[in-house]
Formats: C-alpha cells, structure tokens, sequence
C-alpha cells in the first residue's frame, strides 16, 4: 500500500478560509490533508468530464459541512450537493460553512434521491464507518456515478501506537490509556453492529486490485499517518470519552463504561497535556480511496 509522505512541520494544513474557523473544528478536521489530496487526484481524473460540461459533486454524510466544503473548493463543481439524515441538527453549522452555494438535503447515503448514472462526484470523509453495511453501501454509490464519474472516501483507518521502550518512564500509564481507549471504541463501534475501520479494510482491498463494485474499473488506495500531539489526544479523549461510555451503558454494559472511565481518569488527562505539546508518537492513520466508474458500465 501507498504511504504518503508526512508533513511533521506545522499544524495541519487546513483549506483554503478553514483555518478561520474555531479550533474544534481544526481537531476534528485531522483527516484534512488525507481528504484534499484525494480530492485533487479526483479532479485530475475527471478531466475529461469536466471538459465536457459542469460537474455535479454529492458529499456524503456532510455534517457541518467541512468535507463538503473542501470538495467544493478542490472540484468546483457547477452543482454541489450535501446530505445527512442529521441534517436538522447540522444546518445551521454546515450552512456557515458553504454559505448558500450548496444543496443541503437529508437523504440517507444507502438511498440517495439522485438518478442513477448521473453523479460525476461522490465524496464522503468518515461516513463509512457509520454504516452497518459499508460494501452495499459502495454499490449503491457506484449506481450512482456517471461514467467516468469518481468516489473519493476518507476514513479512520487504526491508530499507531509507539513501543512502551520509547515512551518516558514516567509515561507508560498513559500509553496504557491510549491503548485500552481505543479498544474500547473498537469494541463500542462493533457492539453497534458497525466496523470502526470499514476505510482500513476498504484500502487494504483496493490495494490489492480488489475494487468493490464490477462497474468500478479504477481504484486508488492511499494511507496517511497523522501525527498527534498528547495535548490533542487528551482534547480528543475528553470530548469522545462521553460517546463511548455511553455507547456502553445503551448495549447494557455498564461495566464496561465503568473501566473505560476508572483507565482515562482526569489525572491522566491532566499528564497527557503536561507533556511537551511537540510530542508526536501516536499517530492515527487516515485512509483515502478513490475510484472511477468505467466507460464499459451498464
Ligand atoms: C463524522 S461525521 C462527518 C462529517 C463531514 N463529512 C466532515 O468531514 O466534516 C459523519 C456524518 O455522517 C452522518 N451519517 C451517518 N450515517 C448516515 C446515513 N446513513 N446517511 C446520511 N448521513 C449519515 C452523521 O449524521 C454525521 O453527520
């Protein structure tokens, strides 16, 4: 599989007017890089369409709109489109982010009211892992795309965790508490019936040439590893931890939130950000697919 090169400088680059936006949405917006990069592969492969007319772009799982907006940015689309069952609780926020220039609709992704073979994007940054069943859910969309049309998909792939030997002594219950955090939100997205990393098994697939749909005839797979300092995982851990505890106590295993909650106590939130903010050993990977329709479909 393909590794991109890692930027280990600056914070991570954000598109164009994003970097106005309040710091939350900077933490969240982590798989940024991963995202454009793929974005802008899609745009070199819709050449060809594009000099043939305006593009229609549908983001999927839009939220606040950030990856819609990004699409936007990169594609330049004549018609852009956004969706979200939640789109109710996320109209307002992802109205600031696109302003009026979009379609903002609440489809759910496994049903898109659009024609078939009338999308010549489709892009979608962590919706995949919210679905219980991601490779129908690849069908569908490949209905959708025009010939030539691309998909471009970014997703939470895994997180990488430095050996004990290079962390500080005085920090191994800490990379114990990233370690047993993760398993839990691992655990906490299975019991929900849904794949955490659905994007990992995704790439995995496409690097091998295994493209999940026959009407698919070009795939892409790229993996980006995202540094993280522990004062942002400790931002990260603290708005997350609430999710997942919760998750337990709805699948009736209040244990579980229980243990989760005694291992990432404040105390260890506390010595994650008292370490120096440069600190870059763990690192969440990001992973981006992008696939193109072929002209021999249907
Ligand atoms: C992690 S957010 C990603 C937001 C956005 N793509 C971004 O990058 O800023 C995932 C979004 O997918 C939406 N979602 C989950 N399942 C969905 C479905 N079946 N149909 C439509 N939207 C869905 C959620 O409501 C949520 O807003």
């Amino acid at each position: 599989m393909k590794t991109a090169p890692m930027d280990l400088g600056d914070d991570y680059t954000l598109g164009t007017g994003m970097a106005e936006l309040p710091i939350q949405t900077a933490v969240s917006d982590a798989f940024g890089d991963s995202y454009r990069e793929g974005l802008i592969r899609a745009h070199d492969l819709l050449t060809t369409l594009r000099e043939s007319g305006a593009l229609s772009l549908v983001d999927l799982g839009t939220g606040p709109g950030l990856s819609l907006r990004i699409g936007m940015e990169i594609l330049q689309p004549g018609h852009a489109r956004g969706t979200d069952t939640a789109l109710f609780d996320w109209l307002d926020a992802a109205r600031r982010t696109v302003g009026r220039a979009a379609q903002l609709t609440d489809d759910d992704v496994r049903n898109l009211q659009v024609e078939d073979g009338s999308v010549h994007a489709l892009s979608g940054r962590l919706i995949l892992g919210h679905l219980k069943n991601h490779p129908s859910a690849l069908r569908h969309w490949a209905g959708k795309l025009a010939d030539k049309g691309v998909m471009t998909l970014t997703e939470f792939a895994g997180v990488s965790i430095p050996p004990a030997k290079m962390w500080p002594e005085n920090m191994h219950d800490v990379r114990n508490a990233v370690i047993a955090y993760y398993d839990s939100y691992e655990q906490a997205w299975a019991a929900d019936g849904k794949d955490l990393f659905a994007g990992f098994a995704l790439a995995y697939d496409v690097a091998r040439g295994e493209l999940p749909d026959e009407r698919l005839v070009h795939g892409e797979a790229n993996l980006t590893p995202i540094p993280k300092t522990l004062e942002e995982l400790a931002y990260v851990f603290e708005q997350r931890l609430k999710g997942i505890t919760d998750t337990w106590r709805k699948v009736g295993r209040d244990d579980r939130a229980e243990a989760i909650q005694a291992i990432v106590t404040p105390e260890i939130l506390d010595k994650m950000r008292a370490v120096a903010t440069d600190w870059d050993g763990v690192r969440w990977i990001a992973s981006t697919v992008v696939l193109q329709k072929g002209e021999s479909a249907r």
